[in-house]
């Protein structure tokens, strides 16, 4: 499963890619808003870090403004991936774009049916908003695998990208289930290699350290 980290914050993006942790990055009109900067100088900073698809969201809401900003965009890096809401809109831009070649991430998806729209409109991505379905009381792996099946049923070629992810179990769960890509923000990203165990075995093996006075340099 490939990563990409959903942030804008240039210094989070840097230290986990030189661990080799992103393979890609997602923003959104609010994490572009949090970075306080320029939608597009900001984008192409990105760029320059990470060579995998790095989304930038479009933010009209009719098609022909859409389709602009997306050609905008695109032009910003070849791995923009332009990001479109899940919106018939969203579909006539991403079916266009990508036709003309650009990278589509179909966004705001909360059920399967979106999810097959967007596979016939050409989408390289979709985004289904795993944590904002849990927030509402339905199950978002349930779709992550309802997509899953429908996707491979038919051979579509469109990735899977887990988002709105909120915790370390929805990475472990998205994996289980096949999901191509699981977006989340660096915090997450971080909070996969904590273990109560492993900090409990390291206190353990501190105390005998300093019992036994080991040292190697
Ligand atoms: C990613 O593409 C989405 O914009 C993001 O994961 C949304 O996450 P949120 O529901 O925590 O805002």
């Amino acid at each position: 499963m490939k990563f990409f980290v959903d942030t804008a914050d240039i210094d989070a993006i840097k230290e986990l890619h030189a661990l080799g942790m992103v393979d890609g990055v997602t923003t959104n009109p609010s994490l572009i808003a949090k970075s306080g900067r320029d939608i597009l100088e900001v984008t192409k900073e990105i760029c320059d870090i990470v060579s995998g698809p790095v989304s930038a969201e479009v933010v009209a809401l009719d098609a022909e403004t859409m389709l602009a900003e997306g050609r905008k965009l695109a032009k910003i890096a070849p791995n923009i991936a332009v990001k479109v809401p899940l919106t018939w809109a969203g579909l006539q831009t991403c079916k266009t774009l990508s036709d003309e070649g650009t990278m589509v991430n179909v966004t705001l998806c909360f059920s399967a049916n979106q999810a097959l729209l967007a596979a016939k409109a050409g989408a390289t991505f979709i985004s289904p908003f795993v944590g904002r379905l849990d927030d509402i009381n339905i199950d978002g792996m349930e779709l992550i695998g309802d997509i899953r099946t429908i996707y491979d049923n038919y051979g579509f070629d469109t990735q899977i990208l887990v988002a709105s992810i909120r915790t370390a179990n929805h990475m472990k769960d998205a994996a289980l289930i096949g999901a191509d890509v699981a977006t989340a923000p660096p915090a997450v990203i971080k909070g996969m290699a904590s273990h109560i165990l492993t900090d409990k075995g390291l206190d353990g093996f501190m105390a005998d350290v300093k019992k036994a006075g080991i040292k190697i340099l």
